[in-house]
């Protein structure tokens, strides 16, 4: 958090099934799994393109958090699909030691494509809808602090009560 690629709008990839493009993806989950992360947007390396990547095993350090199919998704477009709102814990690779809870849709409607240009569209709620929701605001150059509306529940997670633990940093 700072670097100032963080905050920019990120670019639309313009094709699809390039060396390019499977290098950055290539890059994105080691980066992902070495830190063992839910999720993964391209800015957050310093590559301003609209992709992200997600996915969750059953896990048992997080045994109430659903598990979320591997997922490389390019120039996504969400739309909620209720009205309801739900907060939750969240972490973020970029803001490391750090936890808050988050407003966000827990209906969601989403489509892009994979790293062949082959559609993808699902309806997903909760903890799937988050982190997308999560992911793809890093596109927009926004940072889950900026969603958060109760700057009690934004800390440490050292210092934070232990319910702030329940879900993985992206
Ligand atoms: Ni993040």
């Amino acid at each position: 958090m700072g670097d100032p690629r963080l905050f920019e709008l990120a670019r639309p990839v313009g094709a699809f099934n390039t060396p390019e493009l499977h290098a950055l993806i290539a890059d994105m989950e080691e980066t992902m799994h070495r830190l063992d992360g839910a999720g993964l947007a391209a800015p957050q390396i310093g590559v301003g393109l609209r992709v992200v990547i997600f996915g969750f095993d059953d896990n048992s350090r997080y045994p109430d958090a659903d598990s979320i199919p591997y997922t490389v998704l390019i120039n996504p477009v969400l739309t909620p699909l209720s009205e309801v709102v739900e907060e939750d814990w969240e972490g973020c690779l970029s803001l490391p030691g750090l936890r808050g809870s988050v407003p966000r849709w827990r209906h969601l409607h989403y489509v892009g494509f994979d790293p062949l240009g082959q559609p993808i569209e699902r309806s997903v709620e909760g903890f799937h809808a988050r982190v997308v929701q999560h992911e793809c605001d890093h596109l927009d150059g926004i940072l889950y602090p900026m969603r958060i509306k109760d700057f009690t529940r934004f800390g440490f997670v050292d210092a934070l009560s232990s319910e702030a633990d329940d879900l993985p940093a992206d």
